[in-house]
């Protein structure tokens, strides 16, 4: 319907608000050239600092939640919602507003999934936050997130579309950290709080 359309363009739309590039930008980085390079509260963290970064996460996760509150509150129903929590995600990792580039999705994902699996959300988060804290890496910490919570809703006997639209937020997120994974492998993955000018 009209209104499904509305909610998936105004989701991709909400999703493609790139908080970390523009906070960056107020404090006279440019996210895209420093660092990672990559459009996200991991870079700003970097970059600019904790309360900005903060700031930013919170932001990119509530874009992901949001998405999937309104389509709700417009009276999609729960496959559509989650549909719009996926639109969020692709809208924040290829923004128009950076040429279609953006971030790698981790906390407006995290957003999505708290609102449609809160379950298997908590744990992925639990998880990733374990990881992170044990190897100072965000990246491996959001990979292994997210394959948790991919493995998760099979385990768990998810409802199919369910499953598809999370293996498709794990798998989007995984092909997104592919430097990541390089550098991970490589010993020049930058550590948790490794500062850059
Ligand atoms: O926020 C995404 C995180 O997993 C990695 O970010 O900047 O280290 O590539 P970054």
């Amino acid at each position: 319907t009209l209104v499904t359309v509305f909610a998936l363009l105004l989701s991709y739309l909400l999703g493609s608000i790139p908080a970390a590039a523009w906070v960056a930008r107020a404090r006279g980085v440019d996210i895209r050239t420093v660092g990672s390079g990559n459009s996200g509260a991991t870079n700003v963290l970097r970059s600019v600092g904790r309360g900005p970064a903060l700031a930013v996460a919170v932001f990119d996760i509530l874009k992901g939640a949001l998405a999937v509150v309104i389509a709700r509150a417009l009276g999609l129903d729960p496959l559509w919602s989650a549909l719009c929590g996926l639109a969020a995600v692709i809208g924040h990792n290829y923004s128009p507003f950076l040429g279609f580039r953006g971030g790698k999705g981790v906390a407006t994902s995290f957003g999505t999934l708290a609102v449609i699996d809160p379950v298997v959300g908590a744990c992925a988060f639990v998880l990733g936050i374990f990881t992170m804290w044990l190897t100072r890496f965000v990246s491996a910490g959001s990979i292994i997130a997210a394959v948790a919570a991919g493995l998760l809703v099979m385990v768990m006997q998810r409802p199919i579309w369910m499953t598809v639209i999370v293996l498709l937020l794990a798998g989007q997120l995984v092909w997104l950290h592919r430097a990541n994974i390089t550098r991970l492998h490589e010993g020049t993955e930058r550590r948790l709080g490794e500062k850059v000018k």
